[in-house]
């Protein structure tokens, strides 16, 4: 029998730590993962629990959060940093009035599955009624973690480390930090926590010991992924945490019906978004907001973000596809073209050494190896416009703001500054100089001169 949980629960997230192995001047939980900063992995798990309050509880940098989470979370303020306690202490006021689930998070450990979030509140509703619920895993070095001393899933008692005797760090089960308990006992446990302990901080892992004490069940959720627990502390830990999720996001591409030439060496952003029967060459990479449709080509060593890519198009090698790209049904973009916010309609063409931005090509164009879109004065950026069909020879500057018509011919090197009409040869460049046998007689003479010097 258990008791439906509360509605929505409340989530605390600890980000009050002064991150010091990261030296850095960004927030630590700000630092990104596949393109995202880590809390906000955090809280989209999260938000799969719908939760009725957020409450980050801050200390140094709390002004970049603050920016970054705008009214999505509140932020409550812990400084001096007393211990992990003493941070949750800091949401109460945040709280005032919430009576139900509490989930305490840390925003450095980034990726706890919704899953076990629900685990673990599932847990606190259970006919045990427990007053505490831990998150622990079982690294295979336990380190310096604090040890859950617990058997039939039920806590005798948490202890740090530092405090820890030998037996005790003989102990394999971790506590992660993570914890689930009701508002209403979560303020009263806090209130009799104390700091008589080898770091002289305010535990939050006391309140499990507290509430032992009161005769009450305490009870241990062990997640059988230790790397959803991994908590993120240096560069290094930073650098492994993007491997991971990395890793993930691959196994997950081809799960889905993509195919990745070389795995190891595409790297996904967290919004990627990919059809089936896509292929995907070596050293790829996607930036935030890109959107590939079934049966698109990516060869080799492309990067692209912002971009829109439907079906059967193809693109590289070494393409570069920046925001606002978008390429319709089976258009191409070849070797070392640039676009930017620019539209490549149905089956149009830019195979060599461009850069298309503020454009928009039509269905079937071809644009010749080396054009450019000449789209800015220095002060402000202005459009292309090229019709349908229409032929782009290569070497052409096309300066805009400027229009060329459907079907119409730009000859090979043209530099062109006004609109072109529908059907129009238009040619920009100087009348061609004709002088048959200059050369041979050039020839001639120069080799005749260089012998008489010797001579
Ligand atoms: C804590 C746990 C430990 C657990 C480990 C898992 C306690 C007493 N210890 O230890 O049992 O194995 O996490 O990584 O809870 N924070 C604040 N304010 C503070 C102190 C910490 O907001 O005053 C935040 C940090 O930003 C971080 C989290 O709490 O997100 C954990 O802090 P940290 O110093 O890493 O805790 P540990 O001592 O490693
Ligand atoms: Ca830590």
């Amino acid at each position: 029998m258990t008791e439906t949980p509360a509605s929505s629960p409340a989530v605390v997230v600890l980000a009050a730590g002064k991150g010091t192995r990261m030296k850095s001047d960004l927030h630590k939980v700000l630092h990104p993962i596949a393109g995202r900063p880590m809390i906000e992995h955090l809280l989209a798990s999260a938000a799969e629990l719908a939760p009725a309050r957020q409450v980050v509880v801050a200390g140094h940098g709390r002004e970049q959060l603050e920016a970054a989470l705008g009214d999505r979370a509140a932020i409550a303020v812990q400084e001096p940093q007393l211990g992990t306690g003493h941070a949750v202490q800091q949401a109460e006021a945040a709280l005032a009035g919430f009576d139900g689930d509490v989930l305490i998070l840390y925003g450095d450990v980034p990726f706890v599955r919704a899953a076990t979030m629900r685990a673990m509140l599932d847990r606190l509703h259970a006919a045990d009624a427990p007053a505490v619920v831990v998150l622990a895993f079982e690294p295979d070095d336990a380190l310096q973690y604090g040890r859950v001393i617990a058997a039939n899933g039920r806590i005798s008692k948490m202890v740090e480390h530092k405090d820890a005797s030998p037996d005790e760090r003989a102990c394999r089960l971790c506590n992660s930090g993570l914890m689930a308990v009701k508002a209403a006992d979560l303020f009263a446990l806090l209130a009799r926590v104390g700091n008589d302990n080898a770091q002289g901080e305010y535990y939050l892992t006391d309140i499990v010991n507290v509430a032992n004490g009161d005769g009450r069940v305490c009870a241990v959720v062990v997640t059988d992924d230790p790397d959803e627990v991994a908590g993120i502390n240096s560069r290094a830990e930073l650098a492994e945490s993007e491997g991971r999720w990395q890793a993930k996001r691959r196994r997950q591409a081809m799960d889905d019906g993509a195919t990745l030439a070389a795995p190891e060496t595409v790297w996904f952003s967290w919004d990627t978004e990919l059809g089936r029967d896509v292929t995907v060459g070596q050293n790829v990479v996607f930036g935030p907001g890109v959107n590939v449709a079934d049966k698109a080509t990516i060869h080799a060593f492309c990067h692209l973000e912002g971009a829109t890519i439907a079906s059967g198009a193809e693109i590289g090698p070494y393409a570069r596809l920046r925001p606002g790209a978008v390429l319709m049904e089976k258009a191409k973009v070849g070797n070392f073209v640039e676009v930017k916010k620019a539209t490549l309609g149905k089956g149009a063409k830019a195979n060599h050494l461009s850069y298309i931005g503020d454009a928009e090509v039509g269905a079937g164009a071809n644009i010749g190896a080396g054009t450019i879109t000449c789209n800015y004065d220095g002060y402000f950026k202005y459009k292309t416009v090229i019709g349908e069909r229409a032929f782009i020879g290569s070497n052409s500057s096309l300066i805009a703001p400027v229009r060329i018509g459907a079907d119409a011919i730009v000859a090979a090197g043209s530099a062109v500054s006004r609109d072109v009409s529908d059907g129009e040869l238009r040619l920009v460049r100087a009348e061609q100089l004709v002088k048959p046998g200059w050369a041979d007689r050039f020839h001639d003479a120069m080799k005749k001169k260089k012998a008489e010097k010797k001579g």
